[in-house]
């Protein structure tokens, strides 16, 4: 077990992210031209049949934590019964149920069908605490932007109270700092953590295809972390991070009567990149296994599933794959150049 899934560089690969779907609701500018993607034909991407056999043959070479992303994984219909089907990969060694969303589609009912079903964690988008301001980040109407907030709330209550801190956080906020745009509502994230029982997590601008990566726009960790403490000196680094989290995490000191219930955490890819520690490979929706998130060396299991490969031949092609990943992407000033694919393929 975990051989097939370690590097030549002794990473262990036991965090699967799975795209669901190219399709969004929204249409962020640092993720896709307004104009959107094209789009794979429908009968290149895997059926949830597929998803389903390539899930549990990774939980079995030793995958532990599976996330959902997108696109927006909430636009499913059968969202419910796919996390159901991967729910029962916890009885075969799967921990870590989650998803990624945008939380526009994530009402408290649907919170509640998630969690019976197995979802255990789940990680928010949101770039603007303003209304009109969504409207022109998201370019979608203003009326959507209570639902994401209300969503923040019915996850932090169902799931936000079972417990992590930091980085383990059950229910985390994605802010993507772009300067000019949100940049000035620092302190107001930073409140958000205060009073709710999330992660607050600032993440560096990264540039993708078609997102046109301005580098000016990137507000870097330490001047974000830096405004932070300002705000909030009662943070100090926690130490319950696991180095293979992307987030470096800071909350009140164990055991402080600090009133401040969550956390705020950092996702440096730009100015300290984490590659070293790097567990996660992912399956996109067209099912090509990419085993970075820059970098476009793929292979597809789509295809090898519909020639009639066994798991046995699967297990190798991935190994393969994994075989061929670098130390770490190039450097800040090459990714932009990377060959690579758009954000809303990927997933994130
Ligand atoms: P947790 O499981 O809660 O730690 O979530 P996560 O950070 O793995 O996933 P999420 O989808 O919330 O992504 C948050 C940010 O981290 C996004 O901007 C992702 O693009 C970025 N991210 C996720 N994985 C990687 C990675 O392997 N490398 C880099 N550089 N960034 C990543
Ligand atoms: N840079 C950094 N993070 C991004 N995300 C989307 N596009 C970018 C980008 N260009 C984030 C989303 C989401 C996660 C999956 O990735 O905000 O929270
Ligand atoms: Fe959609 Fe997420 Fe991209 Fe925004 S970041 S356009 S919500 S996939």
């Amino acid at each position: 077990k975990d051989a097939y899934l370690t590097d030549s560089f002794a990473r262990v690969h036991n965090y699967l992210r799975i795209s669901l779907t190219e399709r969004c609701n929204l249409r962020c500018e640092y993720c896709m031209p307004v104009e959107g993607v094209p789009l794979s034909p429908d009968g290149n991407l895997m059926t949830a049949e597929e998803t389903m056999r390539l899930a549990s043959l990774f939980v079995r070479l030793g995958v532990t934590k599976i996330r959902l992303t997108g696109g927006e994984p909430t636009v499913r219909r059968d969202i419910v019964q796919i996390v159901e089907g991967l729910g029962n990969l916890q009885k075969h060694g799967l921990q870590s149920l989650a998803m990624t969303t945008n939380g526009v589609k994530l009402t408290p009912r649907k919170v509640a069908q998630l969690a019976d079903a197995g979802l255990q964690r789940v990680n928010i988008s949101l770039d603007t605490l303003d209304a009109n301001k969504f409207e022109k980040l998201a370019r979608r109407p203003a009326e959507w932007h209570p639902r994401v907030v209300d969503a923040i709330h019915a996850a932090s209550a169902r799931l936000g109270a079972t417990g992590g801190v930091g980085a383990r956080a059950n229910v985390k906020v994605n802010v993507v700092l772009m300067g000019g745009s949100n940049d000035d509502e620092i302190e107001d994230f930073v409140d958000l953590a205060r009073d709710n029982r999330v992660d607050v997590r600032f993440i560096e601008y990264m540039p993708f295809t078609g997102n046109r990566f301005d580098r000016e726009k990137l507000v870097s960790f330490d001047d974000t972390r830096r405004r932070v403490l300002a705000h909030a000196p009662e943070l100090v680094r926690s130490a319950s991070d696991d180095p293979s989290e992307v987030g470096k995490s800071y909350a009140p000191p164990p055991g402080s009567d600090s009133r401040f219930a969550g956390s705020v955490s950092f996702v440096t890819s730009m100015t300290q990149p984490f590659c070293g520690d790097c567990n996660r490979v992912r399956l996109l929706a067209d099912g090509s296994l990419k085993v970075c998130l820059f970098g476009n060396a793929e292979v597809s299991l789509r295809d090898a599933m519909r020639r009639g490969d066994s798991d046995a031949q699967i297990a190798s092609l991935i190994a393969e794959a994994l075989g061929r990943k670098k130390a770490r992407h190039a450097g800040l000033d090459a990714l932009p150049h990377l060959p690579n694919r758009s954000m809303i393929q990927i997933g994130g």
